[in-house]
């Protein structure tokens, strides 16, 4: 529909005499319009287009977790509420670190570092990159995972199926794997609550992270209020559980969507929220790079899964090599025990890659150069990774500097939303210190 202003307003700048510079810039805006289009499954941007936060009806969400406005207050709260840490390993730890230790705003809902740590961690510097392991553990009793942390950006967007494996949620990718439920990972018998990925996986979380809610809990916090707002029609004996923690953490995290990077602005119309650059990254991205043949979905993620052979968090830190990091190792195998899914991982976002400088699952590229470089060689790295089960779409480009230059600039610039700090609350309910309130960090946070 833009194309129609666009045109003879070129059309009339030829004739008014402008810079050839200027000209350009139209022509570039067309290109990449009519490029997109073509990639896009209803051919036109809007596939491209993120709902607003604040809009609940257009935001992708679980038929059976309807988006309500009460439901997203309680799980912001919730989030980041360290007073859920109630069944550490260690009495040390008790209410000192929530979901956001591993999932921190400033860090584009990352860690701030290469892996994220729960209980067992001490600190948090700007945006957790200073948090440490807590002197008074044994590294065994942490709560560390032996894969980075994906971010929850956008997350709605691939909800269906969630964690790089995919394991969560009952249709989707999931549909015909129920042979696997349970069997090589017990929590995926979860799947049979027929929620989708992120509502089921939840559940899990915080088990996995220690956390337990409970009607007195709810109480001595301050949310009784807030859970009968949130759940009116769930009985009372149910309302105040870890499920409707996870129904309404999920609700919270569908809202997380970054419309203010400029590419989305672009998309909308404001022809000057990318620059030159960043649009010819774009043509990169959508051409020639064939980037978004798996970067599909409209917020470049996908619950498709792909090995690019890249190497695993043990391969690029010392990290304990227990049966869980192993199996996460083999990323979708590692759920469904067949063959050609190992060592395939879920196509990530790639909105806000600047919060941490650690990218693919094993945090083994440390810029966005590299990352780039790395497609454009088209060469895997990980010699645990069978070549016949790399992915057919991963070989090498023939991408020129300048392109590769231009492509960074539209994922560092294009696509980063510099306000996502807007999702955090101000405050909680609690009043307690998060994301963490070890004394280290409430000392770092200010909250002393
Ligand atoms: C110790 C660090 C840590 C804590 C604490 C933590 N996470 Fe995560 N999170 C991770 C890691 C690591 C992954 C990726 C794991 C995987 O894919 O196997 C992840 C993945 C996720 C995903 C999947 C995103 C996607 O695209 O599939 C969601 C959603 C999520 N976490 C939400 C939460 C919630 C909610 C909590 C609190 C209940 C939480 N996390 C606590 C480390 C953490
Ligand atoms: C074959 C499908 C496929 C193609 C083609 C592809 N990607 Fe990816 N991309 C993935 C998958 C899968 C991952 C996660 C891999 C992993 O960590 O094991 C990923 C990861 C990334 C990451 C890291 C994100 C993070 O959070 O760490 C970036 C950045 C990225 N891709 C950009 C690109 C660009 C730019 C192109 C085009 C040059 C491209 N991708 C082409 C599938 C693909």
């Amino acid at each position: 529909m833009r194309n129609s202003v666009l045109i003879p307003l070129t059309a009339l700048l030829i004739l008014a005499g402008c810079t050839s510079d200027f000209i350009q810039g139209d022509q570039l805006d067309i290109t990449l319009q009519n490029v997109i289009k073509t990639t896009s499954p209803d051919r036109s941007l809007d596939h491209y287009i993120l709902a607003h936060s604040s809009d609940l009806t257009a935001l992708p969400q679980d038929p059976n977790n309807p988006l309500t406005t009460a439901k997203v207050e309680l799980g912001s709260f919730l989030f980041f509420e360290t007073g859920l840490g109630t069944v550490p390993r260690s009495e040390v730890g008790f209410q000192s670190y929530s979901c956001s230790s591993c999932h921190v705003p400033a860090a584009d809902f990352k860690p701030g570092r290469m892996q994220g740590i729960g209980e067992g961690g001490q600190g948090f510097g700007y945006v957790g990159e200073a948090r440490v392991k807590h002197s008074a553990y044994e590294e065994a009793d942490m709560d560390v995972q032996g894969i980075r942390p994906l971010t929850v950006l956008n997350v709605g967007y691939s909800a269906e199926n969630t964690l790089w494996n995919g394991s969560f949620g009952s249709k989707g990718a999931n549909e015909g794997t129920e042979d696997a439920w349970g069997v090589f990972d017990e929590a995926t018998d979860l799947n049979y609550l027929g929620f989708q990925g992120l509502e089921t996986q939840n559940i899990e979380g915080l088990r996995v992270h220690r956390q337990m809610m409970t009607p007195e809990l709810a109480e001595s916090l301050g949310y009784i209020e807030y859970f009968d707002r949130a759940f009116p029609n769930v009985p009372v004996e149910e309302r105040y559980t870890n499920q409707s923690v996870s129904l309404a953490l999920s609700a919270y995290l569908r809202t997380l969507t970054t419309t203010e990077a400029p590419f989305q602005k672009w998309l909308k119309g404001d022809m000057s929220a990318m620059t030159t650059q960043e649009k010819r990254g774009a043509l990169v991205f959508f051409d020639k790079g064939n980037c978004s043949s798996c970067h599909s979905g409209s917020a470049f993620s996908a619950t498709k899964f792909f090995a690019l052979g890249v190497n695993d968090l043990d391969q690029s830190v010392s990290f304990r090599e227990d049966e869980e990091t192993l199996k996460k190792n083999k990323g979708r195998g590692g759920f469904t025990g067949r063959e050609e899914d190992m060592f395939k991982f879920k196509v990530p976002t790639l909105y806000n890659l600047q919060g941490t400088q650690f990218y693919f699952h094993g945090s083994s590229k440390r810029s966005l150069e590299e990352v780039v470089e790395y497609f454009d060689k088209g060469l895997p790295e990980n010699d645990r990774v069978p070549e016949e089960l790399i992915a057919r779409e991963f070989k090498p480009l023939g991408l020129t500097e300048q392109e590769k230059i231009d492509l960074v600039a539209f994922l560092r610039f294009g696509l980063q939303d510099n306000d996502v700090i807007r999702f955090k609350p101000a405050s909680l309910p609690s009043n307690n210190c998060f994301p963490n309130a070890d004394p280290q960090s409430m000392e770092e946070l200010g909250c002393n």
